[in-house]
């Protein structure tokens, strides 16, 4: 457990139906430390301002600190500030590369490779993409424990690939790929490779040199910051190849009466005033980042995540998703025939927040032949007693249900 972190969360303080609030459902968001939430409420009472058009004090304090979040997280992810475009989160970094595709010079190529894992932020823009370039999409295969079967990659990579696109971890089953490696494979035929960082930046600090990614979406609020914000990592020759993706105000060089010509990126993706407060706060997690030591967050979540699948291997009766040695922070199962959201309502009402349902990985559930799961995923603030809170609970509502 790291030292006192549960007081920067006092969300975790409080009780939900004079229940002890156990809260298992950071795979949908984190909560935001105390440091992350004052940078924004600074903001907002001291610091306002539009940025990169005025010409007073505030704004050009904002548009430097903006820009330092930007340099900030470039070299987080070993990249150029170039290569670092604010967006609103994962779904619409995705939107952006796919509509930026739609014209792009794949020559001979027309197939994309994607894994039934896919969240549907990526998934969806890239059929649509798929669609209209009438490309197929290639789904790898999985194993026995949730993870891309490699043999199965390894035959569909040809000529034809023209992107690979994979969930470095899985927001459903928690899995982790070897992305590295398949992203090497992928470079050897020539393909692009999309990483969709959503649920691994809250355990990894990626190298996207040493990953080889083309692409990488995330959102804030899955890595202790606000919502409506998040990075795509592009690398530079290929998003100065990509056309923006919307128009207007602050990604023009020149606007005349017939056209106009646009910045370089990062700016020519970036127009409108854009989510300042939100990129501060996305600032501020950055820095709650550098305070932790990645490998320890791994062993701690990973220690949660067996102590759960051990508990509940010992009561019976569960079918248990996350079973793989790559999972760390998150247990997907299912209570023999009981729908996953009436066991989740049922947790609800003893205090523990779950995710019930698809998870936006409808691909993967009907590959997995079921509806849905209840998913408990951890962060760095749980501990053993929230485990232990909500298998309690899990027994109770197993004897009202069975
Ligand atoms: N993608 C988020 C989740 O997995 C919302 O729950």
């Amino acid at each position: 457990m790291f030292k006192n972190i549960r007081d920067d969360f006092p969300q975790l303080q409080q009780k939900v139906r004079s229940s002890k609030f156990i809260y298992l459902d950071s795979a949908a968001t984190t909560l935001i430390p105390k440091s992350v939430a004052k940078r924004i409420y600074d903001y907002q009472i001291g610091e306002v301002s539009n940025i990169h058009r005025g010409a007073h004090y505030f704004s050009n304090l904002g548009t430097q600190n903006y820009e330092d979040v930007r340099s900030n997280w470039a070299k987080w992810l070993d990249a150029k500030a170039e290569e670092v475009i604010f967006t609103k989160g994962t779904t619409e970094g995705f939107n952006l590369i796919a509509s930026g595709l739609e014209d792009f010079d794949f020559g001979e190529r027309n197939e994309f490779i994607c894994s039934p894992m896919d969240h549907h932020s990526s998934l969806v823009p890239l059929q649509r993409l798929a669609q209209k370039r009438k490309f197929t999409i290639k789904f790898v295969e999985l194993n026995s424990v949730g993870e891309i079967d490699q043999g199965s990659y390894q035959k569909l990579l040809s000529k034809k690939t023209a992107l690979v696109s994979l969930p470095w971890v899985s927001n459903s089953l928690g899995t982790t790929q070897p992305i590295q490696q398949m992203f090497t494979e992928a470079k050897k035929m020539g393909a692009l490779c999309l990483l969709d960082g959503a649920q691994a930046l809250s355990l990894f600090r990626p190298d996207v040199q040493k990953l080889g990614c083309d692409f990488l979406c995330f959102s804030g609020h899955k890595v202790w910051g606000p919502f409506g914000v998040g990075v795509l990592y592009g690398r530079q020759d290929l998003l100065e190849q990509l056309p923006p993706y919307q128009s207007g105000g602050s990604m023009i060089e020149d606007v005349s009466f017939q056209s106009s010509n646009y910045l370089k990126a990062p700016h020519k993706f970036e127009a409108g005033t854009p989510n300042i407060s939100g990129v501060l706060g996305l600032g501020a997690a950055l820095a709650f980042m550098e305070t932790l030591d990645f490998e320890h967050v791994r062993a701690h979540e990973k220690k949660l995540t067996e102590l759960l699948v051990s508990k509940l291997e010992a009561i019976g009766g569960f079918e248990i998703y996350s079973r793989s040695d790559t999972c760390y922070n998150l247990c997907s199962f299912n209570l023999q025939d009981v729908h996953a959201s009436d066991l989740g309502q049922l947790l609800d009402q003893m205090g523990c927040a779950v995710r019930t349902g698809h998870h936006c990985t409808q691909v993967l559930m009907k590959t997995l032949k079921i509806n849905g799961t209840i998913r408990a995923s951890m962060s760095v603030y749980n501990n053993e007693d929230d485990i232990e809170g909500l298998f309690e609970s899990l027994k109770k509502a197993k004897d009202l249900l069975i």
